[in-house]
């Protein structure tokens, strides 16, 4: 598949083009044909006219690409490659709301054709991608995961406003249904991520350390938030109590503040989900 895509004898197609999905879609585009595909036509028209309607790239990103942008299932079935990134938010109950990640799969399910490859990169509670999408894509498609065609997962890193830290320059983490398709498709997302990928050993793995990321950002935030609150009726000033603590080897340095990311917040409920707890909604 890898020399398919790089001779332009395949295409790849992302699903979904947010705050991840567009800049994955534009590096690819740098190298490859993309088929940048999504359901918001307003949306799309922005992103003809070379505007990032998420406001994080600017025009010269989308220039030298070789990239369709689409909301026509036509059109997607001329890829090879699908990789899915469209929203995994909660419900008003904080419970997992995969509506879009089951759409956007049924809709893969429609156009996979043997020898393709479906990656997903939407954050998702571990064993999700096995249990829930891969599932209805043999099932609409008739076709058989492993077998028929291969699947992954690579949970992305891409912090919104963030310019130091982006695709090409933050480890990626890629995992693959067997050996085969990890080797495969580490070798296309190394060409565009300059800093290389990290071969998990499965897609549950993947997955898990995607949401453990964000989760443990968002535990400890939260912690030096409530630490702040006590210290404030205290009369002590929490940056030099942490500067104090600091000094220890192992003391994490976290600091008060807001959590980076509209789905630093939201990731921890997919791992409570997972692992039983039940969520009380105080607010
Ligand atoms: N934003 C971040 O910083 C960030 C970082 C890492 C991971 N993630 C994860 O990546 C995933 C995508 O998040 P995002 O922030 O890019 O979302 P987003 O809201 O910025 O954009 C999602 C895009 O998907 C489109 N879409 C929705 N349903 C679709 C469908 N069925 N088919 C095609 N397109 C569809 C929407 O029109 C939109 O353009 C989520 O799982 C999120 O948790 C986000």
């Amino acid at each position: 598949m890898y020399k398919e895509l790089v001779e332009k004898k395949a295409k790849l197609a992302v699903i979904g083009l947010g705050y991840v999905g567009l800049p994955v879609a534009l590096a690819f585009a740098k190298k490859i044909s993309v088929i940048g595909f999504d359901i918001n036509e307003e949306r799309l028209n922005l992103m003809r006219k070379g505007i990032d309607p998420s406001n994080e790239l600017s025009s010269e990103d989308f220039e030298n690409s070789d990239i369709t942008f689409t909301s026509s299932i036509e059109d997607l079935t001329l890829a090879d490659f699908y990789i899915v990134a469209v929203p995994t938010p909660v419900d008003e109950k904080n419970t997992p709301d995969l509506s879009l990640v089951i759409k956007a799969s049924q809709m893969v399910g429609k156009v996979i054709k043997q020898g393709n490859y479906v990656v997903f990169e939407s954050t998702v509670y571990p064993g999700c991608t096995e249990e829930e999408c891969l599932p209805i894509i043999e099932k609409i498609s008739g076709l058989k995961n492993k077998v028929d065609f291969k699947s992954g997962y690579s949970p992305e890193r891409i912090n919104p406003g963030d310019k130091i830290h982006t695709l090409s320059n933050i480890t990626k983490i890629v995992s693959g249904c067997d050996d085969e398709a990890l080797e495969e498709i580490s070798k296309v997302y190394e060409l565009v991520v300059q800093a290389g990928v990290y071969k998990a050993s499965s897609i549950k793995v993947a997955e898990a350390a995607k949401i453990v990321e964000n989760t443990q950002r968002d535990l400890n935030i939260a912690f030096m938030n409530e630490l702040s609150i006590v210290f404030d009726k205290l009369n002590i000033n929490t940056f030099e109590v942490l500067e104090a603590a600091g000094t220890k080897w192992n003391f994490l340095k976290f600091q008060p503040g807001l959590v980076g990311g509209h789905c630093t917040g939201v990731d921890p409920y997919y791992l409570a989900y997972k692992a039983g707890v039940r969520v009380i909604k105080l607010n």
